[in-house]
């Protein structure tokens, strides 16, 4: 293949991109956007704060506009993401107990419904998990409602949307020896254990000299799938530049593809500018739009695969 999509597709995988809604009026990014990539995920338009900014109020104005542009273009979405710490709206930030549960559960169950049959995967539960050693929950007012939050979300969430697969994603859980990575593994195997529904795991694969590229990322990968799930890496971008960066990508690319299970990879914006990270190089494409060493690696090692 001359593409990303292309060339994931000779191996029945897809290759995403995040968008965001307010630049889809520029041409050089719709353009790439739409000749690359096949499954798209909102960078921040259908997260809690976008789509339910008053209690019960619900906003799907420029979620809408990122599933249109995608389904009009014949590709798939990844829905991003229904409860998370993060990005709460201000009326939820405060809110405890039982009030917050029925309110995340409401959210959960509106949002889901709204897109219903329209999503490929949603990110259920976003980044749950503490970092470090502890192997803990993240303390955050959804876990101070109960343990069971992340399951009760799930099960809203199938209850809402039967065919959408449903993915627990989160970052730093790359490297197979982490008490992260270990941490989330176990909560899957217990779910799959009983009966919990979920369908995938999401690697956010968010790397820097921080947290580089593990070399056992296929273990990780084949560990996860092994328990009965989909496996996808889900927001990945690479600090750096040259060959170096381009080694790393073709790394990750690899490790997707020695895994049956893992569906398809999906980076965290369309050109370096785009990015999230405030300075650096992390994606595939240059500020003009050009196509990077990086791009070349990644490109070859689907067509590879
Ligand atoms: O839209 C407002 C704008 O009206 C306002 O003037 C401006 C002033 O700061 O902020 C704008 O909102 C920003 C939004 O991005 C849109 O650009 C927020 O401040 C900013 O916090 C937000 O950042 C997003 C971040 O999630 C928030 O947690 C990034 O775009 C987005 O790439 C990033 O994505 C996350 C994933 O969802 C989860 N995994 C990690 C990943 C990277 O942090």
């Amino acid at each position: 293949g001359s593409t990303l999509q292309a060339a994931a597709a000779e191996s029945g995988r897809y290759f995403g991109t995040a968008l965001a809604a307010s630049r889809l009026s520029d041409s050089t990014y719709s353009t790439i956007a739409n000749r690359e990539f096949n499954m798209i995920t909102a960078e921040n338009e259908m997260k809690m704060d976008a789509t339910e900014p008053s209690q019960n109020q619900f906003n799907y104005s420029q979620g809408d506009t990122i599933l249109n542009w995608a389904t009009s273009r014949g590709k798939q979405v990844r829905g991003h993401a229904l409860a998370w710490h993060s990005q709460q709206p201000g009326w939820m930030q405060n809110m405890e107990g039982t009030s917050l549960r029925n309110a995340m559960l409401n959210h959960v169950t509106q949002v889901a419904t709204h897109y219903k049959g329209k999503i490929y995967a949603w990110d259920v539960v976003n980044e749950a998990f503490e970092d470090g050693s502890s192997g803990a929950r993240r303390n955050s007012n959804l876990q101070r409602t109960g343990n069971d939050w992340i399951e009760a979300a799930f099960r809203a969430a199938r209850a809402a949307d039967p065919a959408a697969k449903l993915c627990y994603n989160d970052y730093n859980t790359d490297n197979w020896s982490h008490a992260k990575t270990q941490a989330v593994y176990n909560m899957v195997r217990d779910f799959k254990s009983r009966g919990v529904p979920i369908d995938c795991v999401g690697f956010q694969a968010h790397f820097n000299s921080g947290n580089p590229v593990p070399s056992n990322y296929h273990t990780t990968l084949g560990n996860f799938a092994a328990l009965g799930v989909d496996v996808q890496i889900t927001e990945l971008d690479i600090e750096g530049s040259g060959t170096s960066q381009a080694e790393q990508y073709r790394g990750i690319v690899q490790a997707c593809l020695s895994v049956a299970r893992c569906t398809g990879i999906t980076v965290w914006g369309v050109r370096d500018t785009d990015s999230w990270r405030a300075s650096g190089t992390p994606l595939l494409f240059d500020g003009n739009g050009n196509k990077k060493l990086a791009y070349n690696y990644v490109l070859d090692a689907l067509n590879a695969g």
